[in-house]
C-alpha cells in the first residue's frame, strides 16, 4: 500500500525584537489606529541586528519541529524552504540551512511563492513521503521581511504589514490510519504578478540593478492593495471548499483552521463566508504581522502549544499572496 505522509512534528521561531506601530510611527507618517484599523496588526518582530537571515531563523525553529517529532537533525532526508527572503539571491537558503544542521549530502530545495509557500512545500513533501522518494521531509518557512520593506512613508503601505519570522514542520509517513495529509489543492494566476512584486535585481533588465532603480525603490515590494485585498477574500474562500470536498471532510469536523495572516480583516470576511467560528480560527497577525511563508507553520506551532489541536485534531490551512497563487490543505494530526 502507499505510504500516506502526516505532520510528524511542528516548531516555530521569532526574532526578540518587538516593534510596535508606534515604532513605526517615528520612522513615516502612520499610526497606531490607521494599521489596526486597516490590517489588526499591533506590533511584529524584526532581526536584533544585520547579519541574520532567513537561515538563521529557520534554524531554531527546526530544531524545535525534530524535537517535538521525536527525532534527530541526522534523521532528516531531505530540506524543502520556503522564503521570498532568501539569505542571498543563490544559492537557496536551504542550502544554508543544511550546512549550519550538519547535514552534508542531504538535497535542499527552496520553494519560491511568497505567503503560499508553504502548503507549496507541502504538497512536494507529501508526494515524495507518497512515492518514497524521501521519508523524512523538514519543511520550513522563514522571513526577513525587516531589511528588505522601505521604512519611509514612499513604502509605508507595505512597510507597515510584514514581520520576521519562522515555522517549521517534519512531514514524513503517517504512523496510524487516521492521521494524514488528506488533501492540498494549489493555484496560481500570473496575471496579478505585479500587483505584489519585487520588481529589481531583475534578469529581465541588464544590468540587474541601476542606481535610478535604487532611487526609484524598486528593490522594495510594491503592492496595490485593494487588488491583492480583493482576490484574497474571493480565492481563499473557493480554495478551502475544493480542499474540503477533496478530502471528504465537512466544514463542521475541522476542529482548527489556520488561515495566511495577511490582514485580520481578510480572515473574517474568509471566515464568515465559509461559516468557520472565530474561537477555531488561528489569529496571531497583531503579534506578527504578516510573516509569509512561516505564517501557517509559525500559526500551527502556537496553536499546538496552546493546546488548541492535538492528535487527531482535523486541521485546514488556506493562503493567498503574491503570484498571484494560493492554496488548501486539510490534515488530520
Ligand atoms: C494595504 C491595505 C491595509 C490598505 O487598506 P485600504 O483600506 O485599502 O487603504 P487605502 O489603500 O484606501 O489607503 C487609504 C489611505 O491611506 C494611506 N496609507 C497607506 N499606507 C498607510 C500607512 N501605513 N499609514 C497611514 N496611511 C497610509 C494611503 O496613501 C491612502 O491615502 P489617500 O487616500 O490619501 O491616497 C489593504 O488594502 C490590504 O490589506 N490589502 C491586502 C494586502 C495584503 O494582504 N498583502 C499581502 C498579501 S499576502
Amino acid at each position: 500500500m502507499q505510504a500516506r505522509s502526516a505532520i510528524l512534528g511542528i516548531g516555530h521561531y521569532v526574532p526578540s525584537r518587538v516593534v510596535t506601530n508606534a515604532d513605526l510611527a517615528k520612522l513615516m507618517t502612520t499610526s497606531d489606529e490607521w494599521i489596526v484599523q486597516r490590517s489588526g496588526i499591533r506590533e511584529r518582530r524584526f532581526i536584533e541586528h544585520s547579519g541574520i537571515g532567513a537561515s538563521d531563523l529557520a534554524l531554531p525553529a527546526a530544531k524545535m519541529a525534530l524535537e517535538h517529532a521525536g527525532l534527530d537533525a541526522k534523521d532528516v532526508d531531505a530540506i524543502i524552504f520556503a522564503t521570498l527572503s532568501p539569505d542571498h539571491n543563490f544559492p537557496g537558503s536551504g542550502c544554508f540551512l543544511g550546512h549550519k544542521m550538519g547535514l552534508p549530502g542531504v538535497p535542499a530545495l527552496d520553494v519560491r511563492n511568497q505567503c503560499s509557500g508553504f502548503l507549496y512545500g507541502l504538497s512536494v513533501a507529501d508526494a515524495w513521503v507518497r512515492a518514497g522518494v524521501y521519508e523524512r521531509i523538514l519543511l520550513v518557512g522563514a522571513e526577513v521581511h525587516s531589511t528588505g520593506i522601505e521604512l519611509a512613508d514612499r513604502g509605508r503601505d507595505v512597510a507597515v504589514l510584514f514581520g520576521d519570522g519562522a515555522g517549521a514542520a517534519v512531514i514524513g509517513r503517517a504512523t496510524n490510519d487516521a492521521q494524514g495529509i488528506k488533501a492540498i489543492r494549489l493555484h496560481a494566476d500570473g496575471s496579478g504578478a505585479r500587483d505584489l512584486w519585487l520588481e529589481a535585481p531583475a534578469s529581465a533588465y541588464d544590468p540587474r540593478l541601476t542606481h535610478e532603480m535604487l532611487d526609484e525603490g524598486k528593490h522594495f515590494p510594491a503592492m496595490n492593495g485593494k487588488q491583492v485585498f480583493r482576490w484574497a477574500t474571493e480565492k481563499m474562500p473557493e480554495v478551502v471548499r475544493e480542499v474540503l470536498a477533496e478530502a471528504n471532510v465537512d466544514v463542521g469536523a475541522i476542529d482548527l483552521f489556520v488561515p495566511h495572516q495577511a490582514n485580520l480583516r481578510i480572515n473574517q470576511m474568509v471566515g464568515q463566508k465559509l461559516g468557520i467560528p472565530e474561537e477555531k480560527t488561528v489569529k496571531n497577525i497583531e503579534k506578527y504581522g504578516n510573516t509569509t511563508a512561516a505564517t501557517i507553520p509559525l500559526g500551527l506551532s502556537e496553536a499546538w502549544r496552546e493546546g488548541r489541536c492535538d492528535r487527531g485534531s482535523n486541521v485546514l490551512f488556506a493562503a493567498f499572496g503574491s503570484g498571484y497563487t494560493w492554496g488548501g490543505a486539510v490534515v488530520t494530526l
